[in-house]
């Protein structure tokens, strides 16, 4: 099956635009897109998902022990919540949008793994506040690809890690950062040189589905200001280096063979010193000293 984009929708959609923001952020954009997004991004569709997927499931069995109590910021439709409760770990996953989170629910019932679950509403912004009358203890918080580059700033998330782990807790975090070098090559290919340095824009709007909001790029050196000395970064690694932007996933569905060579690539060089930073993504992990 292949399903066409919207125009509009860069990757994941934080995509620069002249557009008019919606009040309700992110939250808002991401409701509205809910009821298609796995329809969007199943591995049919578009198989860079899966093969991101794949390199970050890695990296969260590298940071979290098996059968942990976790912490999944801006769970969207649950899959790697559903992942991960099948590997046996407990799980706070919460989202601000609620047709993401509605769906997210009903995927881990059916998959007869809602009781390893607590579903909560609310950004990374709202969670560090309500953290408290939560009362949950996680060992571990992640959250893929780019719920955090929604918050304008990462205070909000310094504080909720803060509050949710203790000393040996860990963080891993998928982010979209400054500088992705195949996308401004590909998009400057294609002609579209406004798109291909979308991310030096000062204030960035995301557009998600022709539905724009305000958001902010995000690399380990931001996390390392924003976290500061309380948090360790124990692991920077890139994720889209030589495989295209998630954007270009329904287009890459017809090379297969390319997108696994790619692929091989990638795993040699995404961990390097001087490229870790680049990227689509990156993972960045720390540990709470
Ligand atoms: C690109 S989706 C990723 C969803 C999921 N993590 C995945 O891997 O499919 C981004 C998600 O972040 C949520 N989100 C938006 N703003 C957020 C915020 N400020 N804090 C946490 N999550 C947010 C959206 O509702 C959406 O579900």
């Amino acid at each position: 099956m292949s399903v066409k984009l919207p125009a509009s929708f860069g990757g994941f959609g934080y995509e620069y635009t002249r557009g008019v923001t919606v009040p309700g952020g992110g939250a808002d954009a991401f409701d509205a897109l809910a009821s298609r997004y796995d329809a969007l991004f199943s591995p049919a569709a578009n198989p860079l998902i899966a093969l991101a997927r794949t390199r970050v499931h890695a990296a969260l069995a590298r940071h979290f022990a098996p059968g942990s109590a976790l912490l999944e910021v801006g769970c969207g439709t649950g899959e790697d919540t559903l992942a991960l409760a099948e590997r046996g770990h407990t799980l706070v996953a919460c989202d601000p949008a609620p047709q993401m989170l509605s769906r997210a629910e009903a995927k881990l019932t059916a998959a007869g793994r809602k009781g390893a679950v607590r579903f909560v509403r609310g950004s990374a912004a709202t969670l560090a506040v309500d953290w408290p009358t939560l009362g949950a203890r996680v060992d571990g918080v992640f959250s893929n690809f780019a719920p955090l580059n929604c918050e304008l700033s990462l205070d909000p998330v310094r504080q909720l890690l803060q509050q949710a782990l203790a000393p040996g807790g860990r963080f891993v975090g998928v982010v979209l950062p400054r500088i992705c070098p195949l996308e401004i090559a590909l998009f400057l290919a294609r002609g579209e040189p406004r798109t291909a340095f979308r991310r030096f824009q000062r204030a960035p709007v995301a557009d998600v589905d022709g539905r724009t909001f305000p958001m902010r790029y995000y690399g380990a050196r931001d996390f390392d200001r924003a976290l500061g000395a309380g948090f360790r970064r124990v692991e920077t690694r890139s994720l889209g280096l030589c495989l295209p932007p998630l954007s270009f996933g329904p287009q890459m569905a017809r090379t297969p063979r390319l997108l696994d060579a790619l692929a091989v690539v990638e795993d040699h060089l995404a961990g390097l010193p001087g490229l870790r930073h680049l990227g689509d993504h990156v993972i960045v992990a720390y540990e709470r000293v």
